[in-house]
């Protein structure tokens, strides 16, 4: 079967590099030989092991009868959107790891690619190597799934680990990160949740079976996080993450991505560095949790050239990863229910302490270590609506010995 991989960036080359090394055990599984034909790139590659495939001419893919797979490693939502649209369009299946793409075209590409009887897929777009969409969409197929929670973002985890162990500033980390090629082309991407907000709604749309709009999901970074969070995080048990949710509740979807305190006993509080995780709830099968690198070169590589193997395997069949277009079925982040962590800069201790404990219900003083931080109070709050929440902080912030609210980060306990 021959494939052409068009963007030869990162993820592109890696498919090239394991298709090529990994030659006779891609063969054995896919039951033939796969190779790549064409690679499109708008750059020179004179030194690459590829050097004689590339073509800067899209046509001699999508008008060659030969390749029946394009692996769209471009990324982004201009020339991929396009590119992925003539090639579904000439009956060639596409292959991809770009979120972007499918969380904002997926319902037209998967619906263009049934139109056309090829496979849009996207193994790749979540969790880097995990394999949690096959998973979701065949192996757990026999659940009614109820919730989805993720770490999904590689970069953000990997900042968050590096500050919490090493000590490490926040632009340090994140240039660590963008130096191992697990960083967005515009980082901010993965800093203010934007890319764990796409790879949520990819896995809510598929568990649920109906479009998950990203632009409907309330997302919150982890640039308001400071070494100081951290450290009343630690004084509590409990460790930071980037945590994307959704969960089924009646006919709508929750879902919101934000940082939240996580104690050291939840599934997720150990998944470090560029590692992602995922918990997934069903019905029949229970909790199931999966595992592994969630960016970079090769285990995103692996993923794509996964589902090329699949569509190997699967000549003839056209699958569908979602069926209904979902519309308005996103529950406002204002109603649902959470605990708080918010810590305040104060004018006077002993008057801001009798404040919070009149506005606020059931709440439990925290320092960061021995004893408080000049300058500030810090405390936790019962389960409360974000509406109730918001109330509460504004009259907080109101009173005359409170100076401002520096940081609220929600308390993830399932
Ligand atoms: N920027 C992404 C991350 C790459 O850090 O997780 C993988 O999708």
């Amino acid at each position: 079967m021959n494939i052409a991989i068009i963007g030869y960036g990162i993820v592109g080359s890696g498919v090239s590099e394991i298709i090529r090394e990994n030659a006779q055990c891609i063969e054995h599984k896919a039951c033939e030989q796969i190779t790549v034909k064409k690679i499109l790139d708008i750059r020179d590659f004179t030194d690459s092991p590829d050097s004689s495939l590339f073509t800067k001419n899209p046509e001699e893919i999508f008008c060659d009868p030969e390749i029946s797979v394009v692996v769209e490693t471009i990324g982004g939502i201009g020339v991929a959107y396009e590119y992925t649209k003539r090639a579904l369009g000439a009956k060639k299946h596409v292959v991809t790891s770009n979120k972007e793409l499918v969380a904002t075209h997926g319902p037209e590409l998967i619906e263009l690619a049934a139109a056309n009887q090829v496979s849009y897929l996207f193994e790749a777009s979540v969790g880097g190597g995990i394999p949690i969409i096959h998973s979701l969409n065949q192996c757990l197929a026999a659940n009614r799934i109820s919730g989805v929670t993720g770490i999904l973002n590689g970069t953000t985890n990997y900042i968050l680990t590096q500050m919490q162990r090493e000590g490490r500033d926040f632009n340090d980390a994140l240039e660590g990160a963008q130096r191992k090629g697990y960083a967005e082309s515009n980082p901010s991407d993965d800093i203010e949740g934007i890319d764990a907000c796409r790879k949520i709604s990819i896995l809510s749309s598929i568990a649920y079976n109906e479009f998950v709009d990203c632009t409907d999901v309330y997302t919150e970074g982890i640039s308001k996080i400071s070494p100081v969070d951290i450290q009343y995080a630690e004084a509590m048990h409990s460790t930071i993450k980037l945590i994307a949710i959704s969960k089924r509740e009646g006919n709508r979807v929750f879902a919101r991505v934000s940082p939240a305190i996580i104690s050291m006993n939840h599934p997720l509080a150990n998944v470090n560095d560029v590692f992602n995780a995922i918990v997934v709830k069903g019905d029949a099968v229970g909790e199931t949790m999966f595992y592994g690198k969630g960016a970079g070169k090769l285990p995103t590589a692996s993923a794509v050239v996964g589902d090329v193997v699949d569509i190997a395997k699967n000549k003839g069949s056209c699958r569908s990863l979602w069926d209904r277009k979902g519309y308005n079925n996103i529950l406002p982040v204002g109603d649902s229910k959470t605990r708080y962590f918010v810590r305040v800069s104060i004018r006077n201790s002993v008057e801001a302490v009798k404040c919070v404990e009149r506005i606020f219900d059931s709440i439990e003083f925290v320092k960061p270590g021995a004893n408080e931080l000049a300058g500030e109070i810090a405390f936790t709050t019962s389960k409360q609506s974000e509406q109730q929440l918001s109330g509460w902080v504004k009259e907080l912030n109101e009173s005359a010995p409170v100076k401002g609210i520096i940081n609220i980060i929600r308390i993830e306990e399932e």
